[in-house]
Order: structure tokens, then sequence, then C-alpha cells
């Protein structure tokens, strides 16, 4: 059975990506120091899944202590890197932490890839690194524009280094151009869990509808779109996670085209945020509470993915629409609401 390491598996896409690798019958162990994320989703993978995930609460910033690791399971033959912090807002207040924090964790990780010659790395992107697009649908050919924000331009620079690296030690990675994750498992046992208030919009909405939040705003309705709002590319989140799984057996069956593959993980559907919400409405039942607020510093007006190589080259073919992904998030939300104490206890321990 082949052990995968997976970074961050205590997060939203981290977890869902554990389910799916267990699924598919990889043998899994997690490193994620729960900053940003506490250990409420490992009881839901368990419970899915009947194995119970080890994860090694290590700050990756820590080199000796990330070693260790390798060093305790020298038969990882995988490793898929999420643990990164994610806030675009946040990202602009506190630039020094986000490029401290994602690329020094991602230099440490890739040290030990290198100390061990594990042969697949697998790396969270984001379709932040095309900026603002002239033309959509965008292709991993599409232009990297100057990133609207230190996250985006760690994600940007991560690409780089991990590039530079793959053609240095001739290693096989992939690097996976997220659009916009959304939604929870369908057995409602894991799904995201934003700590303080959601910037994303679909926590934002849930939380709106559940009471949480009185009121959410609608950032921008007078865009060149076409109801005014911005335009983007919702994918379920348990799409994105077997999309992981698809690209390390690329990988392992020596699959790739080159030591670095990108790869597009967009619906290709371009929504706005007003249908999104009126999608949201529409498997609810509830009348979300929203006002049109100005524009967000930072938004990006419409991207959409053109996802073929994914579809053709990984074989990956999406299996949540839009209704899905509203469906499963409001799902989750009633069901945090059931656990709210107990959830609430462990955010309010984070550091
Ligand atoms: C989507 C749209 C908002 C909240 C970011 C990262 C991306 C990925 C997903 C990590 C925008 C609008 C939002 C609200 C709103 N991160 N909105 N009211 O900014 O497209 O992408 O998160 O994987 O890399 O860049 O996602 O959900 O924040 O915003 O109107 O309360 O919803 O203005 O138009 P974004 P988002």
């Amino acid at each position: 059975m082949q052990k995968i390491l997976v970074t961050g598996g205590c997060g939203f896409i981290g977890s869902h990506t554990v389910v799916d690798l267990i699924e598919n019958g990889f043998d899994v162990i997690s490193i994620d120091d729960n900053s940003r994320s506490t250990t409420y989703l490992l009881d839901g993978i368990e419970k899915i899944t009947g194995k119970k995930l080890k994860n090694y609460k290590v700050d990756l910033k820590n080199f000796d202590e990330t070693l260790a690791v390798f060093q305790e399971n020298e038969d990882i033959t995988g490793v898929i890197h999420f643990a990164a912090f994610k806030a675009v807002g946040e990202s602009v207040e506190k630039p020094l932490e986000y490029f401290e924090n994602n690329l020094f964790s991602l230099i440490n990780l890739l040290k030990c890839v290198r100390e061990f010659s594990i042969p697949n790395f697998v790396f969270s992107s984001s379709c932040t690194v095309y900026g603002n697009p002239d033309a959509i649908p965008v292709t991993e050919e599409s232009p990297i524009k100057k990133a609207e924000s230190p996250y985006g331009a760690t994600k940007q620079m991560g690409e780089d280094i991990i590039r530079e690296f793959a053609r240095a030690h001739n290693s096989k990675s992939i690097l996976l151009r997220y659009f916009n994750p959304v939604g929870a498992h369908p057995t409602t046992l894991i799904g995201e869990l934003p700590v303080g208030r959601p910037q994303n919009l679909v926590p934002a909405i849930t939380q709106t509808a559940i009471g949480k939040i009185p009121q959410m705003s609608v950032w921008g309705s007078d865009y060149d779109t076409r109801d005014g709002s911005c335009v983007r590319d919702y994918v379920h989140v348990c799409d994105i996670a077997h999309a992981h799984t698809l690209a390390l057996q690329y990988l392992m069956a020596n699959k790739n085209k080159t030591v670095c593959d990108v790869f597009n993980l967009g619906t290709g559907n371009g929504v706005t945020v007003l249908e999104a919400i009126k999608a949201f409405e529409k498997v609810s039942g509830v009348k979300l509470n929203y006002n049109i607020a100005p524009r967000r510093p930072g938004d990006v007006v419409a991207i959409y993915a053109n996802n073929d190589f994914a579809v053709q080259s990984l074989g990956w073919n999406i299996q949540y629409d839009l209704e899905d992904m509203m469906r499963t998030a409001w799902q989750w939300e009633l069901r945090v609401k059931e656990d709210e104490a107990l959830i609430s206890k462990q955010n309010a321990s984070l550091n």
C-alpha cells in the first residue's frame, strides 16, 4: 500500500482529499500544526473511512521537526502539500507572515522530498495566479499576471520554486490550480470550518442563512458582467479531492508530460455571486438576507476554467453541480450548528 503524506490534513480540502485517498487504497499520514484548523474533522474522517488518520502536529517552518516525520516514515512515496495561509484580505494586511509561512514551509518540505528522494509531489495552487485574466475561460497556458495579493504572490512563487526544484532534481511534480472549492462531503461528516468571520462566499451565505451572521454583503454589483456581480468557477470540494488522487496515480504511472505538469481544477462554468445566492435559496428554501455593498479591493472581475487538460489527461469527471455544492454546504452548516459548542471551544483554543 503506497504511503502518502498530506500536509494540512485537518483542513477543508486536505481532509476531503485524505478521505478520497484512503477510499482509493492509499495509506495516509498528515502534518498539520492546527494553527488554522482543529482536530474536529479527524473524527469525521474516521467515521467515513474506518481509518484513524495519524496527524503530526508539526510546524513546517521547523525543519528539524518536519525532517523527523520523514525519518519516522521512510516509506512515503508521495507528498500532497495543502498547508498554507489562504485569506486574500488577511495577506494584504500581513504580507510578511504570508511570505514566511507559505514559502518557508514549502522550502522545508522540498528539502525533505530531496533528502528522501520522494518521487511524487502535488502542490495546492490557485487560479489566483492568473490575476484578472484578459480572456476567459483561462487555460494552463494563459498568462500569469501580477498577483492581486500577497496570498496570490505566494502561490506564484511557490509554483516557480517547485518548477525549478523539479528540473534540478528530475522530481515529478504537479501543480493543481483550484478555482473556488465549495460544498461539503455528502455524508455531512466533514466540511469547511472557517475560523472567525468567513471571507469566502459560500460559508458567508450559509452562516447568514443559519443566523450566525445577521446580513451578508454582496461586494459590488456594478461590474461588467451579466448581472453586475463577479463571476467565479465554483467546484465541489469532493471533485477537487478526487483530482488529487488522480494526479498521484498519473505521476505513479509516469504519464506526466514534463517534470512539472499544471492542471486547472474548475468546472468550466462561470457563475455570478447573485446566481450562486439564487441557487442556494432554491435548494435550502431560505430567503437570504444580503445587501449590495461597494466592491472588495483585490477582487478579480470574472474568471472560470478551461479544464480540458485535467479531464483528458487525469480522467477527471466532475460529479457535482452548483445545486449539489449549495445543498451539501447547507447540510454541513446545519450539522455544525448541532456541534456548535464543541467547535467554538476548539476554535477558541487555536493560537
Ligand atoms: C468570491 C466572490 C467576492 C464573500 C479566494 C482565493 C482563491 C481560493 C478561494 C483558496 C467574490 C464575493 C465573497 C462575501 C461576496 N482560496 N463575496 N460577499 O476571492 O474568488 O478566491 O478564495 O483556495 O485562491 O483567491 O473567493 O469566496 O472570497 O469570493 O460578495 O461575503 O464572492 O467579492 O466576488 P475568491 P471568495
